[in-house]
């Protein structure tokens, strides 16, 4: 029986993980902004066999209570094995190069509070030598688009942060799995055009937990994205710059 803190656990790739932990009967902390939400994703999660459910509402960019909602977590969990970090918002990038206040708050949003969180959690995994950490970063973080570069830009930071911490963790018997999904077909993307590079939230929540498990470190899902972001990394900036995908 693991026992596992999860962090913006009403994202729907997050409820999926918790879904397939609660089967295994693990013991879940669920940590979100909206309470109503929390409440009826516990319940659910409760009658699929977790053997203990517990919430903690807070919006996470208030980073003064990420230290006392660790804390909390500690104790209602009695320890934490892993970390799932799963918030985010997904940027609008017209809107947010007319404002330098939009887009400073999406990388609160998607690259400082996440920061925030792994500085905390890194010190108590270093110091009791175990855990996993797991952060949903994106594939937009590979490559700044002028679509989505704020947003993107966010998730670089993100994906480099855990880079550096894994290999500072690995010392310390510390597995730090960066996820990198491609375009996922939750709330956040429900005003997309759906098309065949989208995945399920479940397909996702089954190659995260799959990863966590492995101990693996930065993971495409699903793995054709390794694929695609290779061939996008290697057109030069020449012809980039002049492409508007
Ligand atoms: N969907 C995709 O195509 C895709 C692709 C690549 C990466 N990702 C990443 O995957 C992760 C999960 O997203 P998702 O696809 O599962 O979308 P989602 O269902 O919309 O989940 C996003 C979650 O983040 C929460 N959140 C946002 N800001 C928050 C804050 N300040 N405090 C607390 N919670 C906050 C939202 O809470 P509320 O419900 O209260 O707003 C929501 O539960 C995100 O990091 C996202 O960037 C998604």
């Amino acid at each position: 029986m693991k026992r596992i803190l999860i962090i913006g656990a009403t994202s729907s790739i997050a409820e999926h993980c918790a879904r397939i932990w609660a089967a295994r009967g693990d013991a879940l902390h669920l940590v979100a902004r909206n309470e109503q939400h929390v409440q009826v994703i516990a319940s659910d999660l409760n009658v699929r066999g977790a053997s203990e459910v517990t919430t903690y509402c807070t919006d996470l960019n208030d980073m003064d209570k990420h230290e006392e909602m660790l804390n909390i977590a500690d104790d209602l969990l009695g320890s934490v094995d892993i970390v799932l970090i799963a918030h985010g918002t997904l940027s609008n990038q017209k809107s947010c190069e007319l404002s330098v206040r939009e887009t400073l708050a999406e990388i609160q949003t998607n690259a400082l509070s996440t920061i925030s969180l792994l500085t905390l959690i890194a010190n108590r995994f270093e110091a009791k030598k175990s855990g996993a950490i797991c952060v949903i970063s994106s594939v937009a973080g590979d490559r700044g688009r002028a679509s989505n570069y704020v947003y993107g830009s966010a998730k670089a930071m993100v994906t480099a942060f855990t880079s550096g911490l894994r290999q500072r963790l690995y010392k310390s018997n510390v597995s730090v799995v960066t996820i990198k999904p491609g375009f996922v077909d939750t709330p956040m993307t429900s005003d997309f055009k759906k098309g065949p590079l989208w995945a399920k939230p479940n397909v996702v929540a089954r190659l995260t937990v799959k990863a966590i498990d492995k101990k693996k470190e930065e993971v495409y899902v699903p793995a054709f994205w390794s694929l695609i972001i290779i061939i996008i990394k290697s057109i030069p900036s020449t012809f980039f710059k002049r492409t508007s995908f």
